[in-house]
């Protein structure tokens, strides 16, 4: 039976438990009283946004919304593209962007520019990962889980080429498993 080789941890399921409902208790200090309506970034930030959601005290929906800018490796296009569009009208309401990771910044940016047109009441960023070294441009994350060196990491939501999504941890790739289809 396959199994999923050991990679190296950055940070261990238990202090990413920790650091979310840390983030999910100021999210529901900010919003005391609203809804919140978060939008998960296919496919990375979708278990980020179910734990998140999980630990936030107040009335929530949820939404996602899938974009690519990478391809199958390691290194952004640069180009970011709508793959899938939201399902529903955000106008009025508190969105709240939930990504895997911000990195150069260029789908986010794209990403909010898009969503802000759409007259958001309040529009905010919850990100579980930041490389501020790597950004291109500017843009920040209201809500951040960690600041990372600029290391390739995979878990938590975060791939590889499609794989090691389900990684609880989030680690650094085994520079192996590049090689491998
Ligand atoms: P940005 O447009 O460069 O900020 O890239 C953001 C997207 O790139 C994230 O939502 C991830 O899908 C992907 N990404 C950036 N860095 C990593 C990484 O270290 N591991 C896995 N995916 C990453
Ligand atoms: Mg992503």
């Amino acid at each position: 039976m396959a199994r999923l080789k050991k990679h190296k941890v950055l940070i261990r399921s238990a202090a990413i438990k920790k650091r979310v409902k840390e983030v999910a208790h100021e999210i529901t200090g900010d919003f005391a009283g609203e809804r919140v309506h978060l939008i998960g970034v296919l496919k990375g930030g979708c278990i980020f946004l179910s734990d998140l959601i999980r630990e936030i005290d107040l009335e929530t929906s949820l939404d996602f919304i899938a974009l690519s800018s990478y391809g199958k490796n390691k290194d952004s296009s640069g180009q970011v593209r709508l793959l899938k569009d939201l399902d529903s009208n955000i106008a009025g309401l508190n969105v709240i962007v939930v990504e895997d990771i911000l990195d150069t910044g260029l789908t986010l940016s794209y990403l909010l520019r898009i969503l802000q047109q759409r007259k958001p009441k309040t529009l905010r960023v919850a990100a579980l990962l930041n490389k501020p070294s790597r950004r291109l441009v500017n843009v920040k994350s209201d809500y951040i889980g960690f600041s990372i060196p600029d290391e390739f990491v995979i878990g938590y939501g975060l791939d590889y080429a499609e794989r090691f999504r389900n990684l609880k941890d989030v680690c650094l790739l085994d520079p192996k498993s590049e090689a491998q289809p």
